[in-house]
């Protein structure tokens, strides 16, 4: 972030301080949980391809079984009503929905998120409905996926199909899940699905998430009017200079530029940062996906701005790495089993430098949590104090952050169960739920009940 406060870190407090404006949620994502993804018509997505390919994700694990979440998720359901949270955001997998990405719907894929949001009314919980959460049809893929326009246009006619069938039950909705991830993670970095290494296309793919993100704003609004709440979820970090040096205080503000503005910028102000774009036209030339009339639809109004905060960025020059010329330091403080450091103050810079530099809007974290390493479950719930500790100094971050004039409406643990987590595969485990991924039965987490008895004595 571009100014950097030095008070220092919040500190966590017992109980965990809910703000009374604050509703508490947790988070899921449908390829990390469900499973069945044969089942109903699902169609194949990215991320099972991807699972395929030798050493994409540890273990050689896949989704295929996850917390089979599909199955059981009636119970996953009730220990969300046992715990006392006031919403849950899931994700909705687009290959349920239109098996190849384009054409008619699977009326049985449909059905399962039918059930879930009426089983969430049923508990008194309000669902918060992502519509994209990583897992492209694979058909898509193969036509260009992100890289291609065209897929920015099929968004919006599944966005149409899902706001149809759901937009009774469902008034909170999340166009896209951290499109930086998908666009660099998955296209330039070759980290996540498409495990594609090429720039230029993620800068493409970059565009037309955001566009794509616009056009589906406007099928949700065409289909459901004022009654639909509009947002999307950025993984927002703040990206700190590793030293005071004028060459290091530049690689964070391209990190920032990078990771936080590109995004933004043209989400909430209507343009791409100046110094980025020049930056990426000196060696790819200049960007011809973005035509004219883009940036109005990609900032089309929304309700809502959806915040991921997992931890801050240390950055140092480093002239080869290029385009960005940066690198990221490792941290020695603490972090969590992922390597992330664990700084709460990260999260309630965050959310001040939105208040100081953007638009005013209503800000949910969408996602906060940590993977630690657990005990095994001994009969007894399982002690993860770790976790507890991560939770409440960031609840206070939040708390902090809204007496200073933060507007934050919502927020979000990842995750309710220990699931799937991407290219680490079932290794790291961020629930406040255990699953044992051999017999996949739940085990709460001392956390979970942590947060349940705070919950219960909010009232
Ligand atoms: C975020 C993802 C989420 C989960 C957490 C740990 O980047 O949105 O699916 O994997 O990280």
């Amino acid at each position: 972030m571009s100014a950097i406060d030095a008070r220092p870190a919040p500190t966590g407090l017992d109980p965990p301080r809910f703000p009374s404006a604050l509703r508490f949620g947790v988070a899921t994502a449908a390829f990390q949980i469900e499973g069945a993804v044969h089942e109903d018509g699902r169609g194949e997505s990215i991320w099972d391809r991807f699972c395929r390919v030798p050493g994409a994700v540890a273990g050689g694990d896949t989704g295929d079984v996850a917390c089979d979440h599909y199955h059981r998720w009636e119970a996953d359901l009730d220990l969300m009503a046992a715990m006392g949270i006031e919403s849950y955001r899931f994700s909705i997998a687009w290959p349920r929905v239109q098996p190849d990405g384009r054409g008619p719907a699977n009326a049985a894929g449909l059905d399962f998120y039918r059930r879930l949001c009426e089983g969430l009314l049923e508990r008194g919980i309000e669902p918060i409905a992502t519509l994209y959460h990583w897992d492209l049809p694979q058909a898509l893929q193969d036509g260009g996926g992100w890289g291609a326009r065209d897929t920015a246009e099929r968004f919006a006619d599944y966005a149409a199909i899902v706001a149809g069938e759901l937009g009774d039950a469902v008034s909170q909705w999340i166009t896209h899940n951290e499109p930086w991830v998908v666009a660099f993670l998955g296209h330039a970095l070759g980290i996540k699905a498409p495990g594609m290494r090429h720039w230029p296309t993620a800068l493409r793919a970059s565009h037309h998430l955001l566009l794509s993100h616009g056009l589906a704003v406007d099928a949700l609004r065409a289909s459901l009017g004022e009654l639909a709440q509009v947002g999307i979820a950025l993984n927002l970090q703040p990206a700190r200079p590793a030293t005071a040096s004028g060459a290091d205080r530049a690689a964070a503000r391209r990190m920032d530029g990078f990771l936080n503005r590109w995004f933004l910028d043209p989400l909430l102000r209507g343009h791409y940062p100046a110094d980025m774009l020049d930056l990426y036209e000196g060696f790819y030339g200049p960007a011809d996906s973005i035509r004219d009339g883009d940036l109005d639809v990609v900032s089309r109004p929304i309700d809502f701005l959806g915040v991921n905060y997992y931890n801050p960025h240390r950055v140092a020059a480093a002239p080869r790495e290029l385009p960005l010329s940066l690198s990221l330091t490792q941290v020695t403080s603490p972090t969590t089993a992922m390597g992330w450091e664990i700084d709460p103050s990260g999260l309630r810079d965050v959310l001040l430098r939105l208040r100081r530099e953007y638009p005013p809007l209503p800000v949910y974290i969408t996602e906060n949590g940590a993977a630690f390493e657990d005990p095994p479950v001994n009969g007894g719930p399982v002690e993860d104090p770790e976790r507890t500790d991560y939770l409440r100094g960031h609840l206070a971050a939040v708390a902090e952050a809204i007496e200073d004039g933060a507007d934050v409406r919502r927020y979000c643990v990842w995750s309710l169960l220990d699931n799937f987590e991407w290219e680490a595969g079932y290794g790291q485990r961020f629930g406040i739920v255990h699953v044992d991924y051999d017999t996949l039965k739940r085990t709460p987490k001392a956390s979970y009940t942590w947060l349940r008895d705070a919950l219960r004595a909010r009232g």
